[in-house]
């Protein structure tokens, strides 16, 4: 009772009528990030490549005199004939859509620098497909008074139906519309695999379907009130998305049982259904606590579109090295990339480390008995990151700060810290270009001075996303 009270002082209006959040559990499709007590630097240079074209799909430009961010158009395409986001790309983490009458279990991979909801069918055979003539739920009118279903979006091979839904942990189904694409045969999207794709960027700046975003789907349908989702790691390849709110410990506790009991039933299969089993009294009150006294938030700042904060400050054992550095927060990035000139201050703080010759000059050394202590601070609070063991089960030296050792015996690992070089050779909006704005504009995308803080953060922090008062809480896992 006397919680009770205090949490209605507290929390005043927020929660009066609190409704508990959506949990999904999510994995990271091919599963960890390998961990191989030697680095590949082959692979990982690959995998750099890959987070750079990522970034590479988008530019800045201007809506008004405001700056933001915007999909590429491709040369020589025709506008919009593709969606920003890779379906079914491995390292994309992702949860388990229930769809449809009969229901069919879709894969549907997180974005965070996309915008747009959407299930894509190819007919390659590949990834997970949603068959809307196997269900008996599949509307072909619109929810939306701007488009006939049955005719095109602003994406010419995109329609926009509706379906049912089915939501894991508040057990609802509610119907949904959303932007179901289908690549004209010809093209060479036919090839890309099916899935679902759900894009979590900030703002709808970056939207190509112009659809209604799913969230703002199920605030009007009165299943969540609370317009923030978040996310969490508990290690390298499971975690929790919650929409509507965020997830206690005890729900992230209840969570790793569950796939304890299924991995002693030896029943792989089921893991990733979708559904965080057991839910007590006691996760709901915790969940009602986001403006609790631990969550520390950030505002939204840079270009509009992305999770873009400020982090005041990087310690490395103890000492303040940089100050002031903005970060996209993004969980589909393995690494934590950093600007050239802050990476170098930060290893420069870091004893007997060395930048690797080209063409693997993004990397850097440090002896691998004596990682780093790192600590990020954020509006007056500091955590300390990326400390502790590599995956549990391999051997692997250096700890979490580590890509693995360079080279068989040798006492030097890799850093997880990478630097950057997305600043460079990424063109200039071209209306932007048109309109003068060559100078303020300069460096074209507007990341050369941004940090892209990735998965290895959601093991530390619980990250919640207010998108809309764009604010970014984080609390300590
Ligand atoms: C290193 O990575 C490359 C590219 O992914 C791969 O082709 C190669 O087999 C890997 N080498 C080792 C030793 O695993
Ligand atoms: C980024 O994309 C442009 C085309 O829009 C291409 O010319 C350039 O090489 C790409 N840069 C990187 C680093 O991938």
């Amino acid at each position: 009772m006397r919680y009770l009270s205090f949490a209605l002082v507290t929390l005043g209006s927020l929660a009066l009528e609190h409704l508990p959040p959506i949990h999904y559990t999510i994995s990271r499709r091919g599963g960890s990030f390998p961990a191989p007590d030697i680095a590949n630097l082959t692979y990982l240079l690959e995998q750099l490549r890959v987070v750079e074209q990522r970034y590479n799909s988008t530019t800045r430009d201007f809506i008004g005199n405001k700056v933001v961010r915007k999909p590429k158009r491709p040369h020589g395409t025709q506008a919009l004939s593709t969606l920003l986001g890779d379906v079914g790309r491995d390292g994309n983490w992702l949860a388990s859509l229930h769809i449809g009458d009969p229901i069919q279990e879709v894969d549907m991979d997180l974005d965070m620098l996309t915008a747009d909801w959407w299930i894509f069918s190819t007919s390659s055979g590949k990834g997970s497909f949603y068959l809307d003539f196997n269900s008996k739920t599949y509307g072909k009118t619109s929810l939306s008074f701007r488009f006939d279903a049955e005719s095109p979006l602003s994406v010419p091979t995109c329609r926009e139906p509706k379906d049912i839904i089915h939501l894991p942990t508040i057990k609802r189904s509610i119907p949904i519309s959303f932007a179901l694409c289908r690549p004209a045969k010809q093209w060479v999207s036919t090839l890309l695999p099916s899935g679902a794709y759900l894009g979590l960027a900030a703002s709808t700046v970056l939207s190509q379907t112009k659809t209604v975003p799913l969230m703002m789907q199920m605030i009007e349908k009165n299943v969540i009130n609370t317009p923030v989702w978040s996310l969490v790691l508990i290690n390298g390849k499971d975690g929790i998305f919650s929409i509507g709110g965020t997830s206690a410990p005890p729900v992230r506790r209840a969570k790793m049982e569950t796939d304890d009991e299924l991995a002693r039933a030896g029943n792989h299969g089921m893991k990733r259904d979708g559904v965080v089993a057991s839910r007590s009294a006691a996760d709901i009150e915790m969940e009602a606590d986001l403006s609790a006294n631990e969550w520390k938030w950030s505002k939204v700042q840079g270009a509009e579109g992305w999770w873009q904060i400020l982090m005041r400050g990087i310690w490395v054992d103890g000492s303040k090295v940089l100050e002031n550095q903005p970060i996209v927060l993004d969980i589909n990035t393995p690494f934590i990339l950093a600007p050239p000139v802050a990476a170098r201050a930060f290893y420069s703080s870091v004893s007997w480390s060395r930048q690797l010759p080209p063409p693997y000059d993004q990397f850097h050394a440090y002896p691998c008995f004596n990682p780093p202590k790192i600590h990020f601070e954020f509006a007056g609070w500091n955590v300390e990151v990326l400390k502790g063991k590599r995956e549990q089960g391999t051997f692997s030296p250096g700890g979490r700060f580590s890509l693995g050792r360079m080279a068989s015996g040798s006492g030097y690992c890799l850093g997880i810290v990478v630097e950057s070089r997305m600043g460079k050779g990424m063109s200039l909006g071209t209306e932007a270009a048109n309109m003068g704005f060559k100078t303020s504009m300069e460096g074209g995308n507007g990341l050369e001075d941004v940090w892209i803080v990735g998965e290895p953060f959601f093991r530390d922090v619980q990250v919640a996303f207010n998108w809309k008062e764009k604010k970014v809480g984080m609390q300590r896992v």
